[in-house]
Parts: C-alpha cells; structure tokens; sequence
C-alpha cells in the first residue's frame, strides 16, 4: 500500500544545522509520526544538499576538499535528527552514487528528448540562494536573503525548456491538482504564473566543478537545483527515467520554507512533466522563525542555538516550543525570555504539574474512567482537522484546552478535600482526571513521544513522575 510521503527540503551541507532547519524537519517528523497511526503507514525522507557553488566555495575557503565538508555537515544534521528524535526513513545525501547515477540518467533522457538544448544563459546570478535573480528581486543591487551583489552571468550553458508546460502547471495548481497551501501562498504562485511568461532555465554551469556532470557535455556540471530536487525521486529508490516508480510516490506532502516556493512550485513540476511522472500532490510552506522581530544573525547577536534549546529544555521541551512556535506558514517571533516562560507555563506547570498531581493523589488505586466516545471523537477531530493544514501549533492548542480543563477541574473540585469525607466522590473525580490524561498521553504521542510513552506507563503502574523540569 502506497503511504503517505512526506519530505523535508535537503538542507545545504556548507554549516551546522540551526533552528530553522529544526522546526521544518520537527514538523515533518510530527506529520509523519501522526500520520502512521494509520494503517497506510507514513514515509519521512530528509537529507543533504551536497553539490554547487556555495559548496564549493565554502570548502575553497576552508581549505577542504568539498567531499570532505559534506561529510563532516551531513554528520552533523543526522545527529542531530537523532537527537531530536526524527523518525526518517531515509537519509539521503546528493553525493550518493545511486542519485548521482539517476540524475545522470534524467539529464540524458531530458536531452536525447530535446527538453534540454544548449544555449547561453545571460543575467544575475546569487550563489547565496544558488538561484537566477532578475532587477526587481534585488534591493540596492543586493539579493535581500544574502546581502551580497549577484554576479552577471554570460555562459554557454544548457537549457531546460519551462514555458511548454506552463499552462498546464498553473491548471494543476488552480485546481489543487497539485494543492499548495496556505491558501496566500497559493495565490502568490497563481499570480506568478498568470503574470509572467516562464523564460528557459539554465540548467548547467561550466565554472563549478562540485556537481554533476551532464553526462553528454562533461565540461559542465548540473545546476544544483535540478539534482536536488530529484532527491524527492532517488531518496524512495528511483534510478532513472523508465524505470519503476516507486510505490511512495506521489509525495503527499513536500514541507519546505516559503524562501524556496517558486523554485519548488514551477521547476520541480515541470522537470516533473517533462520526465513523464506524477505532480507531488501538495507543497506546503511554512514561515520563518525570527529573534526579537529579525533574521537571526551572528552580527546582531540573536541567535537562538538549537543546541541551547535541547540543553536548556530536553528533547521533548525543544519539540514542543518548535511546534507549537506560531501558525503554520506565518513568520514566528522567539525570543529565549518567552520560550522559557512557554515552557515553565505550558509544560513544567501545565501538564507537568497536573500529572503530578493526579498520580499523587490517586495514582495506582484508582483506576480510569475512560472519555466519553463523543468527547474523545471530537478532539481527535479537531486535532485531525488541524495536521491536514500542518498546523502543529493548532494542534497542540487543542490538546492543551484539555490539559487546562484538568487543571480547573482539579482546583474547582479540590479532591483531596474528599478523600475521607466523600470517598466515592473523590475516586469518580481523580478516575475521571486519569482518563482524561491517558487521552492526551494518546494524542501527544506523534509531537512529543518520549513523554508520551512515559505519560502511559505513569498511569498504568501509578509511579510519581517529573515530566518536565522548571527551567531558569
Ligand atoms: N538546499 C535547499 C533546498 C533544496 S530542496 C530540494 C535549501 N537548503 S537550506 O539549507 O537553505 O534550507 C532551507 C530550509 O530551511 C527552508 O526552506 C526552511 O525549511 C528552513 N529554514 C531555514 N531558515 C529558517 C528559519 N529562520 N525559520 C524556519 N525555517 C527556515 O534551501
């Protein structure tokens, strides 16, 4: 049975993994855990972006041979994702033989098609985002992402043709053949497409040697976009145009942050188109995490450390301020001072302290009564609801009105009032707390997993537990 796929963007390997990366790999990694509670099953591929000319140019300036940075940055995030517990089914790097051979493959058969033609590429090129830039992109002459000037391109180089498919891509997004959402991210894309006739892309370059060659013209290397974005093909086992497809595929899911849209929304479905294989069925974008209301940066001195946060918060701690950062696909502010407090008030107090509580109480003796069907229904609703718009931070809100409805519960009724003077009252309420908890231990299980499982093993042995640490 085909599961649901989903996949994060291959993150470049020229730095050390940070928070922005982490919040878009947790979020996939929570859709996927959600998602396999199904009896389809769910696939999560992530992985590396190892080719092109930031690459290369990073490990000219470390003194390094590129293969050597790449190996040393992939480690890096894999251990990470370890740590984070990130369930990926694959980890896919672009230097492995098996996708560099199936790139190869796809060149050949995109150029034997005539999809592909030589030509010369004229204009600004931003090795920063290793994408083309036109005039009205830049701001003062620099890209606004990099801060740095685009250099002026003017290359023999290979072509892809684009405007072919352009009618039928933009049908298969105005009808949500190929669904991208939030619905204004969308609409962004339409008005792109409707406003601007596609021009050819360079797919190739001749002054960078970390890539792929093209396989019919070895003085050029591919444009490392276009071997990236096959990973989303070779990471579930493809090996080339002809062969079989894979049975994961279509991807239900492709996470990535709105800085990549537009390449995603109009390259990738069009190499798609040309190579004769499905659209994915949805791109998601979401927004980007911000520090005090600015792009993190070493020079202003906001940078939020991901090894700072699981140090300070634990794995689960960390999990949980990425998910529940902000709405799914609006920017989100942090700052250390409020993720403190979110954590303090949300996890060590909130549902923390309430589990501590109730097990101190009854834990053991009493046993559970369970949920109500309709009120176990309409929550695992809402929650559903919510994980079909990747809206993790929704999701969590709703498990949490249920956590703060124990909480009232529990000061309004003061069981341990009851104990001696009105026994059954006293087990019918704390059996009535244990439910409610074994509930949300349920639905936690795809966002915070560790605690789940110890939240379910708390109340099945009755053991006091300290789910969360109040942090400083
Ligand atoms: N290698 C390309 C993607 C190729 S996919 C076929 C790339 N890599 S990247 O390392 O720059 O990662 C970009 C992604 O990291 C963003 O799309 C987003 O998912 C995540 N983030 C990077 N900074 C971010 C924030 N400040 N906040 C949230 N996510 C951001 O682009």
């Amino acid at each position: 049975m085909k599961p649901f796929y989903i996949t994060t963007p291959i993150y470049y390997a020229n730095a050390s993994p940070h928070i922005g990366h982490a919040y878009t790999t947790v979020v996939a990694d929570a859709l996927a855990r959600f998602h396999r509670l199904n009896d389809r099953g769910a696939f999560l591929l992530t992985g590396m972006d190892e080719h092109g000319g930031k690459i290369q140019e990073k490990a000219l300036t470390e003194g390094i041979e590129p293969q050597k940075l790449v190996d040393g940055v992939a480690e890096e995030f894999r251990a990470l994702w370890e740590k984070l517990d990130i369930s990926f089914d694959n980890f896919i790097r672009t230097t492995d033989e098996k996708h560099k051979r199936a790139v190869s493959a796809a060149l050949q058969y995109l150029y034997d098609r005539g999809a592909i033609y030589k030509g010369t590429y004229e204009g600004l090129y931003c090795v920063g985002c290793e994408q083309f830039k036109s005039e009205s992109d830049l701001r003062e002459g620099k890209c606004p992402d990099h801060d740095r000037v685009p250099e002026k391109m003017s290359e023999e180089s290979y072509m892809l043709k684009m405007s072919v498919f352009q009618d039928e891509l933009l049908e298969s997004i105005e009808t949500d053949r190929l669904k991208i959402r939030p619905e204004q991210y969308k609409r962004e894309v339409v008005s792109f497409l409707r406003g601007n006739e596609l021009a050819d892309l360079s797919v190739s370059r001749r002054n960078v040697e970390w890539g792929i060659p093209l396989p019919f013209d070895p003085e050029h290397t591919s444009y490392v976009w276009f071997d990236a974005f096959l990973n989303y093909l070779t990471g579930i086992g493809w090996e080339g145009p002809g062969g079989k497809v894979p049975v994961q595929w279509p991807a239900d899911i492709h996470l990535i942050g709105k800085d990549i849209l537009r390449v995603h929304a109009v390259i990738w479905p069009i190499m798609l188109l040309h190579l004769g294989v499905e659209l994915p069925r949805a791109i998601f974008a979401g927004g980007h995490i911000l520090s005090g209301g600015k792009k993190m940066s070493k020079s202003l001195g906001n940078v939020i450390g991901i090894d700072d946060l699981l140090e300070r918060f634990g794995v689960d701690g960390t999990r949980y301020l990425l998910l529940s950062a902000g709405k799914f696909g609006k920017d989100m502010d942090v700052t250390m001072e409020a993720l403190v407090d979110k954590y303090n008030n949300d996890l060590a107090n909130g549902l923390g302290n309430l589990l501590s509580r109730v097990l101190t109480l009854g834990g053991g003796k009493i046993s559970s009564e369970d949920v109500s069907d309709s009120e176990r229904e309409r929550i695992s609703a809402e929650v559903c609801a919510r994980m079909k718009e990747a809206d993790t931070a929704a999701a969590l809100a709703e498990i949490w009105n249920l956590v703060e409805e124990c909480n009232k519960y529990l000061e309004e009724t003061k069981p341990w009032l009851l104990r001696d003077k009105e026994p059954e009252k006293f087990a019918s309420s704390i059996g009535l707390l244990l439910g409610k908890l074994r509930l949300a231990g349920e639905l936690l299980t795809p966002f915070l997993p560790q605690s789940a499982g110890k939240i379910k093993q708390a109340l099945k042995t009755g053991e006091k537990i300290i789910l969360f640490e109040r942090v400083k």
